[in-house]
């Protein structure tokens, strides 16, 4: 009786494993290829030994089982050298064969590329609870959506703008905190075909750690060029001059559009061009796996803290005066606000 349900736990727990862009079990990219062939080999062995292990028990305790006649005690022994010293060299081995590719694996890991002419320099910054990408080489920020170009190497360099935090892309490369001490951990990954990679926060770091979401869009050479000259070009307003003071009045004040506001807050040119509003709700024009762009600003902007509790956003209404008309204005100019 207890199988069905332990079952259904199971298959629950196990249909989480199905998602492509989550999954450590469908690698993209040489990091985490060589993460998943140290799951296979490690695996591989563990069923090879627990298959002998098993069968042995099984035989010794069929052959050997007390026969219903049998009334005396069998003979008992005591050590046996051969056996021990079988037992003790074939657990070395495999140790041995384990450890030789993965501590060849972790320094390969460890290769930030940082000195490579090639690859593309991203300075990521965690912050409670979104991410910051700045491309230092081409003077270009962003927040939430990372852009690389398929197929190059991306060398990281990881900091913190406050608490522990670990930036983590299960299909792409393992996950590498981000240290409040002032430590800057390198490490660098490619992806090799273009498509959307969910990236996740994987150090619990406070109320809405769970929610520290952010999306890896591997893309062209050519589009790679074009977003970041489509980031660098001048600023967007909003076209209502009454809008366009309260954003520059409210928003600009913490964040940054183009060449305009703080970039203290997540950066917001381009906004309407990306996968998810606050990295958590998820742009869909259909609204099948979310929702259009539009809905999702104004569920954020009504309310910051009902999405992701702990946030550091001022609430729009609350704190900043705003009324539901100029949200909702601000909402329709940041969702039109894209990149082509
Ligand atoms: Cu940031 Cu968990």
């Amino acid at each position: 009786k207890r199988l069905l349900p332990m079952t259904a736990t199971l298959g629950l727990i196990l249909a989480g494993c199905g998602r492509e862009d989550l999954s450590v079990l469908r690698p993209q990219g040489p990091a985490a290829e060589s993460s998943f062939d140290l799951m296979k080999l490690a695996i591989t062995i563990m069923i090879v030994v627990l298959l002998i292990v098993f069968s042995i028990a099984a035989y010794v305790l069929i052959r050997f089982r007390r026969k219903p006649e049998q009334r005396e005690i069998p003979e008992q022994v005591e050590g046996n050298f051969k056996l021990e010293v079988l037992w003790t060299v074939i657990p070395l081995i495999l140790v041995v064969v384990l450890a030789v590719p993965t501590v060849r694996a972790v320094f390969a890991a460890g290769n930030d590329h940082s000195d490579d002419k090639n690859a593309i320099k991203v300075k990521v910054t965690g912050h409670q609870y979104w991410w910051e990408f700045e491309y230092t080489d081409y003077g270009v920020k962003t927040a939430q959506d990372l852009v690389i170009p398929a197929g190059k190497d991306i060398a990281f360099e990881l900091s913190t703008a406050d608490v522990l935090h670990s930036f983590w892309v299960p299909s792409l490369a393992g996950k590498m905190d981000t240290n409040p001490d002032g430590t800057i951990n390198r490490f660098s990954f490619s992806a090799p075909n273009e498509g959307v990679y969910r990236g996740k926060c994987a150090e619990l770091c406070g109320p809405s750690h769970g929610f520290m979401e952010f999306k890896v869009k591997s893309v062209s050479d050519a589009e790679f060029e074009q977003w970041l000259a489509s980031m660098k070009s001048p600023a967007v307003l909003p076209e209502d001059p009454e809008i366009a003071a309260k954003f520059k009045s409210a928003c600009l004040q913490c964040h940054a559009v183009g060449d305009q506001g703080i970039a203290m807050g997540p950066d917001l040119t381009g906004i309407g061009s990306r996968e998810s509003v606050a990295g958590i709700l998820l742009n869909d024009d259909t609204g099948v796996d979310g929702a259009p762009i539009l809905d999702n600003l104004k569920t954020w902007l009504h309310d910051p803290q009902g999405v992701k509790p702990g946030n550091k956003m001022p609430d729009p209404k609350k704190d900043l005066g705003l009324t539901d008309e100029e949200i909702d204005g601000i909402a329709e100019y940041l969702a039109g606000y894209t990149l082509d």
